[in-house]
């Protein structure tokens, strides 16, 4: 569980405070996006989560962050790490090793890991990770996806309860940047680990976020579940972050009184708001459906109440 209170960090010298008055509660198990705009405080959050942020870059630090129990201003930063894996926004900077298994090895001799314990921990998170056949191939020679996948295993091997990952997608292609999440979303599942994800792209958090932190000029200006925060797209948008175009599709014809219901975030609901205009429209029109048969017994079916009273 993290907890942060009251808190605000401005980095020695700056003009401003980069994190400003942050309360937030993420439980364990939570599996939770942060977006916002470039200077917005994600990645200084995220070092405020694993000491980085008073502990190596220095500032004004008010408040408290709580890593299950540990405080971060007065907890090593290698005790934290125990808890709280991170994987950075720049990779290629967290890397030290030449080969992918030397990289996995390392964080745990680091941790020392008693010896009996490293070749299960270290075959079992090249396996998690999906990359066992990279297991000798040189950091160097692998993809961004690959590499990317690398990164988490040599934090997994460490068995965090907490993982906490800043724009992992950043250089990725879609295909990758989903298997990537797609991987997170096992670890969460399966193994309850609590994801702590910085990410532009906001269709893979509606996808696999169960809760949505934005963030705007060093404030936390939404959090709630992907539902919750998508339902108030102005202030979304306000914050400089894209909503999804399913969403703006629904505020469209929502400003314009032609459906009432809740935004859909992703296709199915988009379909499914569709489904209810298509629907509110048969009845105005009787029979003439666009297959031409009449819709009759589906009229009738799942669409009721309110989400008609505008048509
Ligand atoms: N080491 C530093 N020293 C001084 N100021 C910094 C430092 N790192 C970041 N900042 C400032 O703190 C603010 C927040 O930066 P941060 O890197 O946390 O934003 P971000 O949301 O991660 O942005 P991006 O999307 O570009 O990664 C910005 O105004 C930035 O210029
Ligand atoms: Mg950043």
């Amino acid at each position: 569980m993290i907890s942060i209170r009251n808190l605000s960090f401005r980095y020695r010298g700056a003009g401003r405070d980069a994190l400003s008055g942050i309360n937030l509660e993420i439980p364990d198990g939570d599996f939770l996006g942060i977006i916002g705009p470039s200077g917005a405080g994600k990645s200084t959050l995220t070092y405020s989560l694993n000491g980085v942020v008073p502990q190596h870059y220095g500032g004004d630090f008010y408040g408290q962050v709580l890593v299950n129990g540990l405080d971060t201003v007065e907890a090593g930063t290698e005790e934290i790490a125990r808890e709280l894996g991170s994987v950075f926004q720049d990779i290629d900077g967290q890397m030290v090793a030449a080969v992918v298994e030397d990289e996995i090895l390392f964080a745990l001799e680091n941790f020392r890991i008693p010896h009996d314990e490293i070749e299960g921990r270290l075959e079992t998170a090249l396996a998690a990770a999906g990359i066992g056949d990279l297991r000798r191939r040189t950091l160097s020679s692998l993809s961004g996806g690959q590499k990317q996948k690398a990164a988490i295993a040599a934090i997994i091997a460490l068995r965090p309860r907490i993982i906490v990952l800043d724009e992992a997608t950043g250089e990725l292609d879609p295909a990758s940047s989903r298997q990537v999440f797609e991987f997170l979303r096992d670890l969460n599942r399966e193994f309850g680990v609590t994801i702590v994800a910085v990410e532009q792209k906001i269709m893979l958090l509606c996808e696999f976020a169960r809760h949505l932190a934005v963030m705007d000029q060093g404030r936390l200006v939404l959090h709630g579940t992907v539902a919750e925060v998508l339902q108030q797209p102005e202030s979304m948008e306000g914050a400089g972050v894209n909503i999804p175009r399913v969403t703006s599709l629904g505020k469209g014809l929502r400003d314009r009184g032609l459906y009432p219901g809740p935004l859909p975030h992703n296709t199915e609901q988009a379909k499914a708001m569709i489904e209810s205009l298509r629907l509110g429209e048969g009845k105005l029109n009787g029979a003439n459906s666009e297959d031409g048969k009449p819709k009759d017994g589906n009229l009738r079916d799942g669409n009721s109440g309110d989400s008609n009273a505008a048509f």
